[in-house]
């Protein structure tokens, strides 16, 4: 007989292109775990509502544990003519409990509140893999920061040299940002938590069925407060896109740097064999393509986050068939991360830095100028004169090709008398690092407190 759910106003079946149209199985088989746990918890309600005996509820639960036996197998798959995940596992529930109790499951429940809940049950469990990811790829950042805890690096701004700092400090940079998501992903749960399970079509069920009794069943925290909204909104799942292309975009700021770093030009690391590709034509090449790709993917969750937003955008209250756009995109950005973060962390992992020529190039294009200048403050000088100081120092050195270190007392006394020899103290890339000493600056000892700080966050998740 015919499987839709819908037939009985019908006077024939869909024709082919319709039926082509709507079919949503490809995508939203993987949801089938969820269906069947939320008609496990449904079964229970319509018993205490008097809709079930003990006895069908033993028989219903004993079928959908066949069922799921089957989907786990892959012994019970969705055919052609099965809509959506929820019209398969109905037709697979009537043929292991028969059509008598297995079609009393859909007394109460709409697709529409079963699509909104299974579709946060699954972003919930997607939401603690990829923060479990994230956290791999911040191991594997602190593991190089606790590697090289005094390794000096040109530290920039516009990409040109600005002040020396910490390579331990840049890389925990990056973790601070990776942390960040990784809370967005928690605090996104707190508002994910809430099941529409009894929202029904739209207007909530009439059967005495309680929303509050499936919600605890399935793990929310609390059931829907307005049935409409249970059904419509997704605006959990564009947030959870927003969190997840945000994520991108900070791994494509690593990933563009490491591309950076590897060039002949920087040199400041060099890829492990097994993180990078080689050429088909040019037999020297070693390419960084995970964090190629890891750019390239980042591009991607940003198109997901857009597309879903569109979706979404003018859509009346309540279900409308558009909402079933709104999966494929969600469901593309977690299988991206799923491939995306443990090689991207297994590629910075066995990362090699050439430190010694980090700490050569940490003193280059003068970053030791801002030392000079705060030196001279610190003698009383004001800031203003002092910066115009500093500045003659470039000039000269410059002219004569030699560090700031190498002007001698003559030149320090022409451009200001109170550019004393002492200076030099500053004129070293680790005094320069050391003297900043505030809250979250780069001197050792704070970097030192931040690593500290990070990997206790890390231990409390
Ligand atoms: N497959 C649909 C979706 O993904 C859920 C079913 C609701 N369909 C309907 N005709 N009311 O959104």
């Amino acid at each position: 007989g015919p499987t839709a759910l819908w037939g009985g106003r019908f006077s024939s079946g869909p024709a082919e292109a319709m039926a082509a149209l709507s079919l949503s199985t490809h995508f939203d088989w993987r949801l089938a775990r969820y269906d069947i746990a939320g008609s496990r918890a449904h079964a229970r309600v319509l018993t205490r509502a008097g809709l079930l005996t003990d006895d069908e509820l033993r028989g219903m639960l004993a079928a959908l544990d066949v069922l799921e036996a089957d989907v786990v197998s892959g012994a019970f798959t969705p055919v052609v003519a099965d809509e959506d995940v929820h019209t398969a596992l109905e037709r697979g529930l009537i043929e292991r409990a028969g059509a008598d109790l297995g079609g009393k499951l859909r007394a109460g429940r709409s697709r529409n509140d079963q699509i909104a809940t299974l579709f946060r049950m699954y972003l919930r469990d997607a939401a603690r893999v990829v923060a479990g990811g994230t956290l791999d790829v911040v191991e594997a950042l602190l593991f190089q920061a606790q590697l090289h805890p005094d390794a000096a690096m040109p530290g920039r701004t516009h990409l040109q040299h600005a002040q020396p700092v910490l390579l331990a400090h840049h890389l925990l940079a990056h973790v601070q940002s990776l942390l960040r998501d990784v809370d967005r992903l928690r605090d996104w749960d707190a508002r994910a938590a809430v099941s529409p399970y009894g929202s029904g079509a739209l207007a909530g069920s009439s059967l005495g069925l309680d929303p509050a009794a499936i919600a605890e069943e399935l793990g929310f925290d609390a059931p829907a407060e307005n049935s409409i909204d249970g059904t419509a909104s997704r605006d959990f799942a564009a947030e959870f896109a927003f969190v997840v292309a945000m994520l991108g975009v900070n791994l494509s700021r690593i990933a563009e740097e490491v591309i950076i770093w590897t060039t002949a030009e920087f040199s400041y690391a060099t890829l492990d064999d097994a993180w990078a590709t080689g050429s088909s034509i040019m037999p020297q090449k070693k390419n960084p393509d995970v964090a190629e790709l890891t750019r390239g993917k980042s591009g991607r969750l940003i198109g997901n986050l857009t597309g879903l937003l569109a979706t979404l955008k003018a859509q009346p209250l309540a279900y409308n068939r558009d909402l079933q756009e709104d999966k494929e995109p969600v469901f593309d950005s977690v299988a991206q991360l799923e491939l995306l973060l443990p090689a991207l962390a297994g590629m910075l992992s066995t990362l090699t830095f050439d430190t010694e020529r980090l700490a050569a190039l940490a003193p280059a294009g003068f970053t030791l100028a801002t030392d000079i200048a705060e030196w001279l403050v610190r003698e009383g000088v004001p800031f203003r004169i002092a910066h115009e100081a500093a500045g003659d120092c470039v000039r000269r050195a410059e002219a004569r090709g030699v560090g700031l270190d190498e002007l001698t007392d003559a030149e320090l006394a022409e451009v200001n008398p109170a550019l004393t020899a002492r200076v030099r103290e500053v004129l070293t890339v680790a005094g320069s690092i050391a003297s900043r000493d505030a809250y979250g600056g780069t001197a050792p000892s704070r970097v030192a407190e931040q690593r500290d700080r990070v990997v206790r966050r890390i231990e409390e998740y």
